[in-house]
């Protein structure tokens, strides 16, 4: 197993030069990175999410990423498709593009292994899927407790407990409380099978419980960010106790949009879509999602933008040659509709079940 990094004193987060490790790749895209407080470790504020990567195409997309200039990979025991990440990863070691050392790779604890007995073997289970001694980041999915399913019933579990049952539905674990959750993560960093721990979906007040009771504070809390939700608050409070911010689907509504969705949001609302983006995005002679991403970056936040095609990748990629202005900066915060695409509240109704966490 790696060797932890050394401790540092905690502080405030930076935006540093993204020097980890000793890189044998050029990195053709200048991504910074985030200094996290705890282990000075270094998150690349650009990453590339995985959710809705096919499992036919993925470990191709996975190994072209990391060519086009990726180090920072989003993935998950819920996307079912850790063990292809997995194989695109090594695809691309193997090649010789990067080392291992250059990548930072987070996954994350499903819903139903929270109870702490739990914890190791989910955790063990994403790192031998994805073929992996160690992450960089292990990340609570939800403050959202679900009845234990075993591996052998079914991986991954998903929201339904028993799909087979004549009526499925979520069901929840009502005896785990988020304290000994918490505990099993930061036996994973003592055991040296995790570099960092964070949750994602959490609150202010969770952030504050969770910081209350914690050894280890969470270092990372990973939320939905995009013009239409750029939830100002819970920025200006993790920046003020050092916990970095990752955000999610932060082009906005393109993942929910197709008629599986629980919400279907109109293509045409898209904010790629906006006239005060598109204003901006011709203005500088950049696309709609830079302008965004980069709105994001610069925000002092990183983003797991996810793409399966090259060209957008490295589109995404693509945001440290060019600024925006204040004025342009202040113009697409004002977007803000507190409009959530990925709400618990919303689609666990359709699972009967009820679990608002942002109530
Ligand atoms: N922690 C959590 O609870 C949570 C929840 C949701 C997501 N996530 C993570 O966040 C990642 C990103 O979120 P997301 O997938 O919801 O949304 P997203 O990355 O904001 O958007 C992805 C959608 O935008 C399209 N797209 C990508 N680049 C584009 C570009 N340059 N121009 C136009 N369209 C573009 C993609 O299509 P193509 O693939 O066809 O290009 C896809 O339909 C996920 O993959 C996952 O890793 C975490």
């Amino acid at each position: 197993m790696m060797s932890l990094e050394p401790k540092v004193p905690a502080g405030r987060m930076s935006l540093t030069a993204n020097h980890a490790a000793a890189s044998r790749a050029p990195e053709p895209t200048g991504c910074p990175a985030l200094k996290l407080a705890r282990t000075g470790n270094l998150l690349p504020v650009v990453g590339l999410g995985t959710w809705q990567i096919e499992r036919g195409e993925c470990a191709k997309v996975i190994e072209e990423a990391i060519r086009a200039g990726y180090r920072h990979i989003d993935c998950a025991c819920d996307y079912g498709n850790e063990k292809e990440v997995g194989q695109g990863i090594r695809a691309a070691i193997k090649d010789g593009v990067c080392s291992r050392a250059d990548l930072w790779i987070t996954s994350k604890l499903w819903n139903t292994y929270h109870r702490k007995e739990h914890v190791r073997a989910a955790c063990e289970k994403d790192l031998s899927d994805l073929g992996l001694e160690y992450l960089d980041l292990y990340l609570i999915h939800f403050p959202i407790s679900l009845k234990f399913v075993p591996f052998e019933t079914r991986y991954p579990p998903e929201w339904i407990h028993d799909p087979s049952a004549p009526q499925p539905k979520m069901e929840m674990d009502e005896g785990v409380s988020i304290n000994d959750t918490w505990a099993g993560m930061e036996e994973l960093v003592e055991a040296g099978l995790v570099r960092n721990i964070g949750v994602c979906n959490f609150n202010v007040q969770l952030l504050q419980h969770v910081r209350s009771v914690a050894r280890i504070p969470p270092q990372v809390n990973q939320v939905e960010l995009h013009p239409f939700l750029v939830q100002e608050q819970l920025l200006r409070y993790c920046a003020h106790v050092g916990i970095a911010v990752t955000g999610f689907s932060p082009l906005g509504s393109g993942s929910y949009e197709g008629p599986a969705s629980y919400q279907a949001p109109d293509p045409k609302e898209s904010v790629l879509l906006h006239p005060t983006v598109a204003a901006i995005s011709q203005k500088l002679g950049k696309t709609p999602a830079q302008v965004v991403l980069r709105w994001a970056t610069l925000r002092r936040y990183s983003v797991v933008a996810k793409s399966s095609k090259t060209e957008r990748q490295l589109e995404n990629l693509s945001l440290f040659d060019f600024q925006l202005s204040a004025e342009d900066i202040a113009s697409i915060t004002a977007l803000d509709r507190g409009l959530r695409y990925n709400d618990p509240g919303v689609f666990s109704q359709g699972m009967g079940a009820c679990c608002p966490i942002h109530g």
